[in-house]
């Protein structure tokens, strides 16, 4: 076996063999297979991509090239994913949601790179906030109230590190079998019971349109049911930023104010939906007692107290609930306005990304340093009417951003039209692997 027969059979369009992949997989992380034949490779997949079986061998394989960890919590063990969105605070709303429900929620969550957040960054807002635990007290932590969110620890995945950092270089990112095997292969490395996967679809979003998204989250489900994983995915809008905040103390605020029952509604919608399927796949019920019970836990104030809970054990302030001045204020604001009467008939996700970034709240690399306070609050979403002048945002900074030229380039980001177009439908489907 060689890795030019392995490239030229790809580039054929032939199936490669448990064996192959295996072998391709493990010499690349070793170092025996250099970059630019897995480059080939890579490039050879996106152009005749991999059949079902081919996927689920290439994430098993990739998710063995490190430790596999299983949290030992005694009960069944739900995991949410998103692909990745702009605003997307959800993991803060339905992790407490569902663990106040009776359900383990063991949550390794990643940092945020380029224009979408990550979670660990945002709990990282929090005062005092620690991340960065040891793998037994985070299973600890789950067993004594039903959820921790922590960085990665020890060695998951090596091959993905590898792989993704070739990927990013070398054009091959959008390919659905090379998506889903990476994505997949942390999932199953990190030994969830049930896994719930939302995919995003939209401009800010990996899969801009709907069959692609369709595509991804149909081989995903595939492949975790393969794993013997009870894994659903739900596909939702990224057509404009979730809810009305984005950036890290923003965000972990709206959250805040979701589990006070006073989200935005496609931000509360999106994450009961998310809720109810990880209690309908732990066992809790039928579609209707999931979502009611989802709900109630916001109702009765019991996912707020788990979320409380969660921030005191992992060394958070857990006033921050009560009183938002605890966390760092930012130094700089600026107010935009409309620069038209009409409607609001779309905010671009992908550049509202990328100003949140130019303010601070991002990473341009992975050693940049994060402004917790940088950000953008929406006064107004897509549908709303507006006159000209009326005020659509507040930009928020402590870097020594240039603030006015972000001003300009963010008003960009509206579009407006004179009638109301658009569809308030924001999760598109559900589809259950069981
Ligand atoms: N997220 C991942 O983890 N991997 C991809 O390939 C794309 C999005």
């Amino acid at each position: 076996m060689t890795i030019y027969e392995i490239i030229t059979k790809k580039k054929h369009n032939v199936e490669l063999s448990t064996e192959e992949i295996n072998w391709v997989v493990a010499g690349y992380v070793s170092g025996s297979i250099p970059d630019y034949q897995m480059s080939a490779l890579l490039m050879a997949i996106c152009f005749c991509s991999l059949s079902d079986r081919e996927t689920t061998d290439l994430t098993m394989a990739m998710a063995r090239s490190g430790d596999m960890i299983k949290p030992e919590t005694g009960g069944f063990n739900v995991d949410k994913h998103s692909t990745g969105g702009v605003g997307d605070k959800t993991t803060l709303i339905v992790a407490p949601i569902v663990a106040a429900c009776g359900v383990y929620v063991p949550k390794m969550s990643g940092r945020g790179l380029g224009h979408t957040g990550g979670t660990i960054d945002k709990l990282e807002s929090i005062p005092g906030f620690k991340t960065e635990i040891p793998f037994e007290k985070f299973v600890d932590n789950v067993k004594k109230s039903g959820l921790s969110v922590a960085g990665q620890t020890g060695s998951l995945v090596p091959a993905d590190k590898k792989i993704y950092a070739l990927r990013n270089a070398t054009a091959t990112v959008d390919s659905i079998p090379l998506i889903c095997s990476s994505i997949m292969s942390k999932k199953l490395a990190t030994g969830a019971d049930g896994i719930v996967l939302d995919v995003k679809v939209g401009d800010g979003a990996f899969m801009k349109n709907y069959e692609d998204a369709e595509k991804l989250a149909e081989a995903m489900v595939r492949v975790g049911k393969l794993a013997g994983r009870k894994c659903v995915a739900v596909i939702t809008d990224m057509e404009k930023p979730l809810g009305r905040a984005v950036g890290n103390s923003l965000e972990v605020i709206e959250a805040i104010e979701a589990l006070k029952g006073k989200a935005p509604s496609d931000l509360m919608e999106v994450s009961l939906v998310l809720a109810a399927e990880m209690l309908y796949v732990a066992g809790k019920g039928n579609a209707e007692e999931c979502r009611k019970m989802a709900e109630e836990a916001v109702s009765s104030g019991k996912a707020l107290a788990k979320l409380r809970e969660m921030i005191e054990i992992q060394g958070g302030n857990p006033e921050v609930i009560n009183d938002y001045t605890i966390f760092a204020q930012p130094e700089r604001s600026k107010d935009i306005y409309a620069l038209e009467d009409g409607y609001i008939s779309s905010i671009s996700c992908e550049k509202t990304g990328l100003i949140s970034l130019k303010l601070g709240a991002g990473r341009e690399t992975k050693e940049s340093d994060i402004d917790f306070t940088a950000g953008i609050i929406f006064e107004k979403t897509v549908g709303d009417k507006v006159s000209k002048g009326d005020k659509l945002a507040t930009l928020y900074t402590s870097t020594n951003c240039d603030i006015e030229a972000i001003s300009d380039e963010f008003s960009a980001v509206f579009t407006y039209n004179n009638e109301k177009n658009y569809s308030e439908k924001i999760v598109k489907k559900v589809i259950k692997g069981y």
